[in-house]
């Protein structure tokens, strides 16, 4: 597997592989095994979070795989149980052991939990983690534009990433400029909007046309427009499939096709607004 997967630059100075690996609703039992999959096909970026409970698959996979660590991109993030100051920091402390690493390459602030009105300390804990080196970037998720004027105005550091819901049913494209202008890169969660996004006539008409699969148009179209992709899928031959979409490249006609299919309504995930589901106690949780 020799496909060039392009690097955005971070405004710590780092920089993200633009296709990472995502992890959600992967069981733990099976983590280890996806990702070491992953990384045999050429991934270099992995994208976790406490609430899946599946570091530690994640962190065996690294590990068995013999790459060097700092040529992997590690993802987590921060449960909503665990804003505020101390208990971001003792849960990024276990976030880390359970991955095996002394630091992550990015750490969010999963969700902003607007009720709690914990996120900008939460952030704040995050960004001092930076200054130690537990966390080479700190960022959030799910952030929309006033949680993001918020924390970079109290804490005085732009995010480098805010990972959101993206595909082209949904494709947010106002707050991916706004973020783009601040300095931030924008990471898509649900870049194939989990699938649906796929049987889109507008979509598979390109595909056929271009002799592409309609995943890796889908892709494209997230590629062209500087967003980190972070597609998901139990399937290698998918996960294989997925990463070549960096070799595609698709008309400005075709881009601006694709752009006109979002609606307000394209959300398939939770409102960032209202979503506080502060319960990932249990292991059950609709990321
Ligand atoms: P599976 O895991 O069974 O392979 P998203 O990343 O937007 O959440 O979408 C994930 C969903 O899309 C999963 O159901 C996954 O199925 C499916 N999927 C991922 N990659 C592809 C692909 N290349 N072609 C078709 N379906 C895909």
């Amino acid at each position: 597997m020799n496909t060039h997967v392009p690097q955005f630059a971070l405004n710590t100075g780092a920089s993200i592989p633009a296709i990472g690996f995502g992890t959600f609703q992967i069981p733990p039992e099976e983590t280890q095994r996806a990702v070491e999959t992953a990384l045999e096909l050429g991934y270099r970026h992995i994208d976790t979070a406490a609430a899946y409970y599946n570091e530690a698959g994640v962190g065996a996979a690294l590990r068995a795989s013999g790459l060097k660590r700092e040529g992997v991109f590690i993802t987590t993030k921060l449960r909503n149980v665990d804003h505020g100051r101390d208990a971001t920091r003792r849960a990024l402390e276990n976030s880390l052991k359970e991955l095996g690493l002394d630091y992550v390459d990015l750490y969010l602030v999963h969700w902003p939990v607007p009720s709690r009105n914990l996120y900008v300390e939460a952030y704040q804990a995050v960004v001092d983690a930076a200054g130690e080196g537990l966390v080479k970037s700190p960022g959030v998720s799910n952030f929309l534009r006033e949680h993001l004027d918020r924390v970079i105005e109290e804490v005085g550091v732009v995010p480098a990433a805010n990972q959101i819901e993206m595909h082209p049913g949904f494709s947010q494209a106002q707050l991916r400029e706004y973020s783009r202008d601040k300095g931030m890169v924008t990471e898509a969660y649900s870049p194939l909007g989990q699938g649906k996004d796929l049987a889109n006539p507008v979509i598979t008409e390109i595909a056929t046309r271009v002799d592409a699969t309609p995943a890796q148009v889908v892709l494209a179209w997230h590629l062209h427009h500087g967003n980190v992709i972070l597609p998901k899928s139990v399937t290698p031959s998918r996960v294989e499939e997925n990463l070549a979409a960096a070799s595609l490249s698709l008309s400005a006609e075709d881009i601006a096709a694709i752009d006109a299919l979002s609606t307000p309504e394209g959300r398939v995930g939770a409102d960032p607004a209202t979503f506080e589901h502060p319960l990932t106690l249990d292991g059950t949780w609709n990321s």
